[in-house]
C-alpha cells in the first residue's frame, strides 16, 4: 500500500520552502523599496549596528504606575509556550523611528520624553477626549496578559504585557455608528527619532484596525511588560497588542485615535502594500511574497515552531473573518 502523507493546513510544498539561513535573514523585512532608506538612516546615526547593552535601561516610574503594579494576570490568555526572557524581548526591537537594526531602539528610544503624554481620541465619536496618560491610566482596568507575538519576519516571541482592553477606551469615547476604522498614530517627532528625517517614508507611523477588531476582546493596549512600565524600545507609555496579526500592526508610542468612516492608509500599506497588508492576519498558508510563513523562530532559545493561523487565536478571533 502506498505511503500517503497528509499535509497538514499550514505545511506548504517542500520547493517554495527557503533554506534556513535565507529563511531567518534579519533585515528581509527591510528589503526593496527600503534598502535606500537603511543606508540614509544608518548614515543619520552616524554608526553601524548597535550593541547589545549589558543591561536594559532603568525604567523611571510615575506614582499612578507605582500603585497599579502588580497588576492582576487574566487567567484567559495563557500560552502554550516559555515567555521570552526580557533581556531578549527588550534588546530586539523593531522600531524604525530609532534605527534599522533589532538592537539599535533600545539605545536610540531612550531620547523619546514619554512624561507628559498626551492620547487623542477624536473622529467619528460622541464624545472625543485628549487624555493624559496617567489619568488614562487610573481610569481603566489594568490587567496583565500573557500574549504571543509573531512578527511577519518569521520571528515570534511571547510576552506579559499589563494595559486594558482597547474596547475600554473606545466605550469611554462612546463611537458613533457611522465609524467603521480605527486609526493609530504615532508621535512625529524627527529630530528625535531620526529615522522619521527619511521624508520619503510616510511618517509618522500610523496603522489600523477596522471598529470590531478593536472591539474584540483580544485587542489590547499595552502600557507595561514584564510586571513594570513600558520600556521605551517597546513603544511606551501606550502601544497595541494584537496577537492574531503580524507584529507590524501593533503600534508604539500612540499619541492619536482617531475613528473614521473609510479604511485608513497605513505606513506599511503606503509603503509597500503587496507585502504588507491591511488585514495582516497570521497565516501560515500564505506565503510572504519573499519567504514561507509556516513556520517560526522564538528569539532568544531559536526554537523554530509551526506557525499556526491566527497565531493559534482563532477561537476568538476567526468570527470576525468567515
Ligand atoms: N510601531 C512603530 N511606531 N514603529 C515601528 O517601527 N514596528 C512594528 C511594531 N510597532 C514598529 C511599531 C513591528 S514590525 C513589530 S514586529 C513590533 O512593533 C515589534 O515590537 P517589539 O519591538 O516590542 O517586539
Amino acid at each position: 500500500m502506498a505511503n500517503i502523507i497528509l499535509k497538514k493546513d499550514w505545511e506548504i510544498s517542500e520547493n517554495l520552502a527557503t533554506p534556513e539561513s535565507a529563511y531567518f535573514r534579519r533585515r528581509e523585512f527591510l528589503q526593496g523599496t527600503m534598502l535606500t532608506s537603511i543606508a540614509t538612516l544608518g548614515a543619520l546615526y552616524g554608526c553601524g549596528p548597535s550593541t547589545v547593552p549589558n543591561r536594559l535601561p532603568e525604567i523611571k516610574w510615575t506614582g499612578t504606575e507605582k500603585s497599579l503594579y502588580p497588576a492582576r494576570r487574566n487567567s484567559e490568555f495563557e500560552i502554550d509556550r516559555p515567555l521570552t526572557d526580557e533581556k531578549t524581548a527588550g534588546t530586539y526591537n523593531n522600531f524604525y523611528e530609532f534605527g534599522s537594526d533589532k538592537s539599535d531602539p533600545v539605545h536610540y528610544a531612550q531620547k523619546l520624553n514619554t512624561r507628559p503624554w498626551k492620547l487623542e481620541v477624536a473622529g467619528l465619536v460622541n464624545k472625543p477626549r485628549t487624555f493624559d496618560i496617567d489619568d488614562l491610566l487610573k481610569a481603566m482596568p489594568i490587567e496583565e496578559r500573557l500574549y504571543r507575538l509573531r512578527c511577519v519576519e518569521a520571528w515570534a516571541m511571547a510576552v506579559p504585557w499589563t494595559g486594558f482592553a482597547f474596547k475600554e477606551l473606545l466605550k469611554l469615547v462612546d463611537p458613533k455608528p457611522s465609524a467603521t476604522h480605527v486609526k493609530m498614530e504615532t508621535f512625529y517627532q524627527p529630530f528625535t527619532a531620526q529615522g522619521q528625517l527619511a521624508f520619503w517614508e510616510p511618517w509618522a507611523y500610523t496603522e489600523a484596525l477596522t471598529l470590531e477588531e478593536a472591539m474584540n476582546d483580544l485587542a489590547f493596549l499595552a502600557t507595561g511588560i514584564y510586571g513594570h512600565p513600558l520600556p521605551k524600545q517597546h513603544g511606551a507609555p501606550v502601544r497595541l497588542a494584537v496577537p492574531w496579526k503580524y507584529g507590524f500592526k501593533s503600534v508604539k508610542s500612540i499619541v492619536k485615535i482617531e475613528l473614521v468612516d473609510t479604511r485608513p492608509m497605513t505606513f506599511w500599506t503606503t509603503l509597500q502594500g503587496l507585502e504588507y497588508d491591511f488585514t495582516a492576519n497570521v497565516d501560515p498558508r500564505i506565503p510572504h511574497p519573499r519567504w514561507p510563513q509556516n513556520r517560526e523562530k522564538m528569539i532568544g532559545t531559536g526554537i523554530v515552531r509551526a506557525t499556526l493561523p491566527y497565531n493559534g487565536y482563532g477561537k476568538y478571533v476567526a468570527g470576525m473573518y468567515s
